[in-house]
C-alpha cells in the first residue's frame, strides 16, 4: 500500500470509527467497536504488524500515522466510555415509581389505653372533670386521709410497694380523691384515671394495673345517685341496655355504706358468670372531715373502676397478663377496635 493511499484509507477508518462511537448507546457495543478498530484482527493492528517490512524511508512516517489514528480512536473510545458510565449512574439515582414500596408498620393505641379513653369520654359526657394525681404517693394520701390509720388492718389488704421515706407506689387512685378535696370546694365532680401498683400477679392480677376513680360531692348526694350513674355508665360502655348489674354489699374504710359491682357475662363455654368490676360507696364522714368538708352540709359518692376488667369483658379476653406481654399478634387484633 502506498503511503498516500494508506493515509486516505486511514482517514476513512477514523471517520467511520468516529461515527460509530458517537452513535453507540451502550458499553458493550462500544467494546465491539474497540475490537473492530483496534483489536488484533483490525486493519490498524494489521498494518502495525507489517511495518517492519515497509521500506525504511517510509516506515517512520507510516508508523507515526498509525500511532496518531490509534491514539485518536483510543481517546474517542475512552471519552465515550466515561459519558456512558455517567449516564448509567444517573439512571441508578432515579426513582423508579414502578418498584414495590416498603410498607412501614403502623402503630396503634394499646387496648387498655383505648378502653380508658372510651370510659373517660363517657364520664366527661356525664359532666365529670378528668384530673390526674401522682403515682408516687405518701402514706397520708394513700391511706391515712382515706380513713385507714396506721394500725388499721385494711392497710394489709393492699400489697404495697414501699419506697424510701414512707413514700410508696399508690395502691389505688382513691389517693387522688384526697388531693382534689384539698384543692377544690364542693361541688366536686371528678374522675381520676391512672396506673396503680400492687404486689400481685396471676391470671386476674398484674403488679401494675389501671383504675378510674370517681368522686361526686355536693349537697344531698344519695346512694341512688351513685347507682344511677354507675348503671348509666356501664350500659353505655357495654352498649347494652339490658346489661345485668349487681350491687353487692362490701367494705371499704373510706365509704359507708360500701358496695362492689358485678356484671353478668357469658364465659367461653356460654355459661353466665358475674365479674366484679368496681368498688363504690358513700364517702365516709371521717374522710370528708379530714378534708375540711362538713359532713352535715355535704355528702358524696365515690367509685373505683378496674380498667383491665372492663377491657377483658369488652374484648373477650380471659387472661389479664396478655395485655402486658406486648405480643404483636395479640395487640394487632385490636388495631381497629
Ligand atoms: N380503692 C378501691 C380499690 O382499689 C376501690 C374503691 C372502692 C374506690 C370504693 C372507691 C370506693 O372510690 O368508693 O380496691
Amino acid at each position: 500500500m502506498s503511503g498516500d493511499s494508506q493515509k486516505q484509507d486511514l482517514s476513512k477508518v477514523l471517520e467511520e470509527a468516529e461515527k460509530l462511537i458517537k452513535d453507540t448507546k451502550n458499553l458493550s457495543d462500544l467494546d465491539k467497536i474497540r475490537v473492530q478498530f483496534l483489536g488484533k484482527k483490525s486493519l490498524i493492528m494489521g498494518l502495525m504488524k507489517t511495518l517492519s517490512s515497509v521500506e525504511i524511508e517510509k516506515r517512520a512516517a507510516q508508523g507515526e500515522q498509525l500511532n496518531n489514528i490509534k491514539e485518536k480512536i483510543n481517546f474517542l473510545l475512552s471519552s465515550k466510555k466515561s459519558e456512558l458510565n455517567k449516564n448509567s449512574n444517573k439512571d441508578k439515582d432515579q426513582f423508579d415509581v414502578t418498584m414495590p414500596g416498603k410498607a412501614s408498620a403502623i402503630g396503634s393505641l394499646h387496648p387498655i389505653t383505648k378502653t380508658m379513653n372510651y370510659a373517660i369520654q363517657i364520664f366527661e359526657s356525664l359532666k365529670f372533670e378528668c384530673v390526674e394525681g401522682p403515682e408516687i404517693e405518701d402514706e397520708f394520701h394513700n391511706f391515712t386521709a382515706l380513713n385507714i390509720p396506721d394500725y388499721h388492718p385494711a392497710r394489709a389488704m393492699h400489697d404495697t410497694f414501699y419506697l424510701e421515706n414512707s413514700f410508696l407506689l399508690r395502691t389505688h387512685t382513691s389517693s387522688v380523691q384526697v388531693r382534689v378535696m384539698d384543692e377544690k370546694e364542693p361541688p366536686i365532680r371528678i374522675i381520676a384515671p391512672g396506673k396503680v401498683y400492687r404486689k400481685d400477679s396471676d391470671i386476674t392480677h398484674t403488679p401494675m394495673f389501671h383504675q378510674i376513680e370517681g368522686l361526686y360531692i355536693d349537697k344531698k348526694v344519695s346512694f341512688s345517685n351513685l347507682k344511677g350513674i354507675i348503671s348509666v355508665f356501664l350500659k353505655i360502655f357495654f352498649e347494652k341496655d339490658d346489661l345485668k348489674i349487681r350491687f353487692r354489699p362490701s367494705y371499704f374504710p373510706f365509704t359507708e355504706p360500701s358496695a362492689e359491682v358485678d356484671i353478668e357475662y357469658l364465659d367461653s363455654k356460654g355459661n353466665k358468670q358475674w365479674l366484679e368490676i368496681l368498688g363504690c360507696g358513700m364517702v365516709h364522714p371521717n374522710v370528708l372531715e379530714m378534708a375540711n368538708i362538713n359532713p352535715d352540709d355535704y355528702s358524696g359518692y365515690a367509685f373505683g373502676l378496674g380498667v383491665e376488667r372492663l377491657a377483658m369483658l369488652k374484648l373477650g379476653i380471659t387472661d389479664l397478663r396478655l395485655f402486658y406481654e406486648n405480643d404483636l399478634r395479640f395487640l394487632k387484633q385490636f388495631q381497629r377496635k
